[in-house]
């Protein structure tokens, strides 16, 4: 079988190399990087640390408006899968790229296939529009809970539909075992002395109210905070005049790889994050998670008491990362860490018959 992967942000990174490990040992992949993400620490360390291949090809769109950026890298796809005719297509979560790929794909002769499929966190961002499209359009969805199986029902969607468990469990799993330590070290951070963030989402970097919110929040909080900030984050601190702020206050880095980010995800004494993926892997390390959003799609963490929704309000924020006491219990939503078997299980079947 051979599969045509598309990849193009960080988070596509982490999980594409979770199945491309699996896919690789007795399969063809032919890995194909839009370009969304370009920054060495957004795209290139992963590929470095994560021991996956570099992509085959980069077709280098960059940054733009969702319709640019989107349309930019329409032909490019198109022209990979007929130069190389796989036998699947393989997407991953709510991303531009993945959505570039779900339209191409779905007027091309091989099946698209959605990793993270049935998604919903009901709120009207850009990833939900890219997520409903994407599966509206894929033959076979990989669902990571049964929840989320339900939210395709719901849809109509009930053809093609697996429940792989989640395959950002794989990726964590490997990690974990892989992690980089030195990065508490070189940050000056001891084990459960300090509290990690992460900000990316327009809806909060891009809103100055916001953004001051969350920042003000942090800065306030009497433990060291580590901030390894998103491009998108470092431009709008510097536009809103919160930089000197925030650098003053915080321990503001630039990205950092897989390996550390889960080594210091690890050692938090709790994560503030409006990161989809990160308030998973939060629950898997079990780190007392609070959610600078309204809305999640991984309810589950919600649900279960281990993840906290406070949006971007300071009060709210100030108090969930003063007491982060958390369930003793802690359910098992998201399968058990082996989604990319029965990934390339079913595609291989698929692509069998
Ligand atoms: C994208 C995804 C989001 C995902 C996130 C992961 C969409 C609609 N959004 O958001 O779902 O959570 O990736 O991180 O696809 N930039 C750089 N260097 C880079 C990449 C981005 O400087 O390597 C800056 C650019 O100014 C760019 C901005 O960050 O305009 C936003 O990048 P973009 O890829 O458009 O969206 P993300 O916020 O990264
Ligand atoms: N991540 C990382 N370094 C960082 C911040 C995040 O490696 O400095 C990883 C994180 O562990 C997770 C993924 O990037 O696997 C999440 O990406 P992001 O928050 O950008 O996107 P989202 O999950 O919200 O789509």
């Amino acid at each position: 079988m051979k599969v045509l992967t598309v990849v193009g942000a960080r988070p596509q990174f982490v999980k594409a190399a979770a199945v491309s490990r699996v896919l690789r040992q007795d399969h063809e992949e032919v890995l194909v990087h839009t370009g969304q993400h370009y920054d060495e620490g957004m795209s290139d360390v992963f590929f470095e640390e994560l021991s996956i291949p570099y992509p085959d090809t980069n077709l280098g769109v960059g940054s733009d408006t969702h319709g640019r950026q989107t349309g930019a890298m329409l032909s490019g796809l198109e022209a990979e899968i007929e130069a190389e005719e796989p036998d699947a297509v393989l997407v991953y979560g709510d991303t531009n790229s993945t959505l570039a790929a779900a339209i191409v794909t779905s007027k091309m002769d091989p099946p698209l296939a959605h990793v993270e499929a049935g998604m919903r966190s009901g709120s009207e961002i850009p990833e939900e529009t890219n997520r409903i499209l994407t599966d509206h359009a894929a033959d076979l969805l990989f669902v990571p809970s049964t929840d989320a199986a339900a939210n395709l029902a719901r849809e109509g969607i009930t053809e093609g539909v697996h429940n792989s468990g989640d395959v950002g469990y794989d990726a964590l799993l490997w990690a974990r075992d892989r992690a980089d330590t030195s990065v508490l070290s070189d940050l000056g951070v001891g084990s459960g002395e300090f509290v990690l963030a992460t900000v990316h989402r327009d809806t909060n970097a891009d809103d100055p109210e916001k953004l001051e919110k969350i920042v003000d929040a942090l800065v306030e909080d009497p433990r060291p905070v580590v901030l390894p900030a998103h491009p998108r984050t470092v431009a709008r601190l510097e536009e809103f005049g919160l930089y000197g702020r925030a650098e003053r206050g915080l321990i503001l880095t630039e990205p950092v790889g897989y390996r550390q980010f889960v080594a210091l995800l690890d050692a938090a004494a709790v994560v503030a994050t409006d990161s989809g993926g990160v308030q998973k892997e939060a629950f898997f390390l079990d780190t007392p998670c609070v959610t600078l959003r309204e809305e999640t799609e991984w309810v589950e963490t919600v649900e279960s008491g281990w993840n906290r929704l406070v949006g971007a309000d300071g009060g709210a924020i100030r108090s969930a990362l003063s007491d982060v006491t958390m369930p003793n219990e802690k359910p098992t939503p998201y399968g058990d860490g082996t989604a990319a078997e029965r990934i390339v299980e079913v595609l291989s079947d698929v692509t069998r018959l």
